[in-house]
């Protein structure tokens, strides 16, 4: 397969210090898109940003803005993250009982519509809103944390939903999150991913943001 793979730099690993600086190092080093992950303590154990954060980050790049809710009852929170320059919104299917409602809802709001796969859910459950998701999002980790280690055993799913993809004849984007690194992007990519995201891989205090998307990219053998 051929097609181009990009590079979502995901901010939960950026220095929260610095963070416009830290998302404009992520563009400048050939990121294609800012990950931001909302979590809110109940759908994972842990709490991390909202809206404000996609709010400031639209200020810092030109970037899409790839927001991923970790968070129960989504619905009442889509409006705020699209009003702050969300481009894409995925959710969990895990957490919308209504999520043919979910998307409608997103791509209402004008931004691309995903849903996002825990590591023990089937692809099968997206099989009848395949021609309503633009973004697929699969969990190599339980989500909730950066830095874990990836699971391989998300591959074969990872496989699976690239055919359900080609299926459709639309570009949907297949991404993949948690424990993509040098050693696992390229398996990522064999098996049909074409969003890589990444955070301890890009933001790391051991190298520049820039060489960390590099390295990314070389691991794949882009060499751009
Ligand atoms: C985990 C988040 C990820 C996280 C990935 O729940 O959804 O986006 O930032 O971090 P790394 O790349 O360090 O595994
Ligand atoms: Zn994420």
């Amino acid at each position: 397969m051929t097609q181009e793979v990009k590079i979502a730099a995901s901010i939960l690993a950026a220095d929260f210090a610095r963070m416009g600086e830290q998302v404009k190092e992520a563009e400048q080093g050939g990121a294609g898109l800012i990950h931001i992950d909302v979590m809110d303590g109940r759908f994972v154990p842990n709490l991390t940003m909202g809206a404000l954060m996609v709010d400031a980050a639209r200020r810092s790049t030109s970037l899409p803005l790839d927001v991923h809710l970790m968070i129960v009852e989504p619905d009442h929170l889509l409006a705020d993250f699209a009003n702050a320059g969300a481009a894409r919104i995925t959710a969990h299917v895990e957490a919308c009982p209504n999520l043919h409602r979910t998307l409608q809802a997103i791509k209402a709001l004008g931004c691309a519509a995903g849903v996002a796969l825990n590591p023990h859910t089937p692809a099968s459950l997206l099989s009848e809103v395949m021609h309503m998701v633009d973004v697929i999002i699969v969990m190599s980790v339980n989500p909730g944390f950066g830095g874990q280690h990836f699971l391989p055993e998300v591959l074969p799913k990872t496989r699976q939903l690239r055919q359900m993809i080609s299926d459709t004849g639309r570009a949907i984007d297949l991404e993949i999150d948690g424990g993509v690194n040098v050693e696992t992007a390229a398996v990522c990519v064999q098996a049909g991913v074409n969003v890589l995201i990444a955070g301890s891989a890009v933001f790391n205090p051991k190298f520049t943001v820039e060489a960390g998307i590099k390295s990314l990219k070389g691991a794949i053998g882009d060499k751009t």
